[in-house]
């Protein structure tokens, strides 16, 4: 029998047949609720500075339209994306909520780009003087004027105006006319490290050119260069001349691996399969590829419905745990595309269908996409970012 699966998609997704649903096996639920609560404890910790949600890369891959719209809901006027594809997909969100917020590009634009994020009304990054030329002429013909913040190169060596030529370009582009030079920003690549001198030189060398700027009379209603690490461990980075922080990976609950954790976020993912078999073994077995576990004596083994296809780092193997049952379990033999064993000795009355918790919180216990991080020798934002495209993303 052939079944015409787009009509029978429930509004989550879903496939399914007369009403009723063909669940995804794994899922990433979304904790809205924490999410805004994190929200509102960066939003206390930094106060009165404004606190921009970088939403890039899809929410960083979970889903920008039900990020978006919550932050929305809880006051968040300022959002940030990579590219103007996720500009574009932010506004319509944005407005289609009735929201009217600032989306602003935060890494660079390209001369094909410009005429089409002028007319949205997106702010631009100034990342040298030809840019700000093309899209100073764009806003003049569209009879607009187009925001835009100065991207500073002050150590991250990946784009912008390097610091030596700041002041010389910022004269200049604000002789262009359509622009409004509101803000001037910088990034940092090791805020991580509360002691770091490099982040305590870049600190110093932005903030004598916003002082050199004013006393020019150049005067920004935005100054930025915190994201979450520096919010964490360089708190001067949330006080004036700063006007404003950016936040992405806090806002989910996670960390850098490294440097304080001054805010009390919690996490906001729980990722979940389901057993696909539970088996008696014997003693001997040996499970997966590879054969990297073999077992010592008769185990209940689960197999569970989740791989490295899913976002389950291969780092898990023989290493990782997941909750089964109420239980803390650990995963055995190598972590295949679309499985996973698991032993479940400890775990009474499990079988095929149950429900399983690859990370998130269990009773008083927990696994984290930074306790996965640590196991990977990565950080949280290529655990969230790596969960597979078939994964359900579901909102609660
Ligand atoms: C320019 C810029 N600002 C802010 C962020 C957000 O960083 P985080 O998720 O660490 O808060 C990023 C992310 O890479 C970024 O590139």
């Amino acid at each position: 029998m052939w079944y015409n699966f787009s009509a029978m998609k429930d509004k989550c997704g879903n496939v399914g047949q007369k009403g009723k649903t063909l669940k995804r096996r794994v899922r990433v639920e979304i904790d809205l609720g924490a999410l805004v609560r994190n929200y509102r404890k960066i939003v206390a910790h930094v106060k009165p500075m404004r606190v921009l949600s970088v939403l890039k890369a899809n929410a960083y891959g979970l889903g920008v339209g039900a990020y978006a719209k919550a932050l929305a809901e809880a006051g968040c006027r300022e959002f940030g994306v990579a590219e103007p594809f996720e500009a574009l997909e932010l506004l319509a969100v944005l407005r289609r909520g009735g929201f009217a917020a600032d989306v602003q590009i935060l890494s660079s634009i390209l001369p094909d780009e410009i005429a089409p994020m002028v007319k949205a009304g997106v702010i631009l990054p100034i990342t040298d003087i030809a840019t700000a030329k093309l899209i100073s002429d764009a806003a003049h013909r569209a009879k607009k004027m187009a925001r835009v913040h100065f991207k500073l190169d002050t150590g991250m060596g990946r784009l912008g105006i390097l610091a030596k030529d700041a002041l010389e370009t910022m004269r200049a582009v604000r002789k262009l006319p359509n622009l409004d030079c509101e803000g001037i920003f910088s990034h940092c690549p090791m805020a991580y490290d509360p002691k770091d001198p490099f982040t305590k030189r870049q600190i110093k060398l932005f903030k004598s050119i916003v002082a050199s700027c004013a006393k020019e009379g150049i005067a920004f209603r935005k100054v930025h260069m915190a994201a979450s690490d520096a919010i964490n461990n360089f708190p001067e980075t949330a006080k004036p001349p700063f006007t404003m922080v950016r936040t992405g990976i806090n806002l989910h609950g996670s960390f850098d691996p490294n440097g304080r954790k001054a805010l009390n976020v919690e996490p906001v993912l729980s990722l979940r399969t389901r057993v696909a078999q539970v088996r008696e073994l014997p003693a001997g077995t040996t499970l997966g590829y590879g054969r990297t576990w073999c077992l010592a004596q008769p185990t209940k083994v689960a197999t569970i419905s989740a791989g490295y296809a899913d976002g389950l780092p291969l780092a898990l193997t023989n290493r990782g745990h997941v909750f089964i049952g109420g239980r803390r379990c650990k995963i055995i033999g190598r972590i295949s595309m679309d499985y996973t064993t698991v032993d479940v000795s400890d775990v009474p009355g499990v079988k095929a269908g149950d429900e399983v918790v690859c990370f998130g919180t269990c009773g008083r216990d927990s696994i984290t996409p930074d306790d996965w991080a640590l196991l990977k020798g990565t950080h949280a934002y290529d655990i969230i970012c790596s969960l597979g495209s078939r994964v359900q993303r579901v909102v609660k």
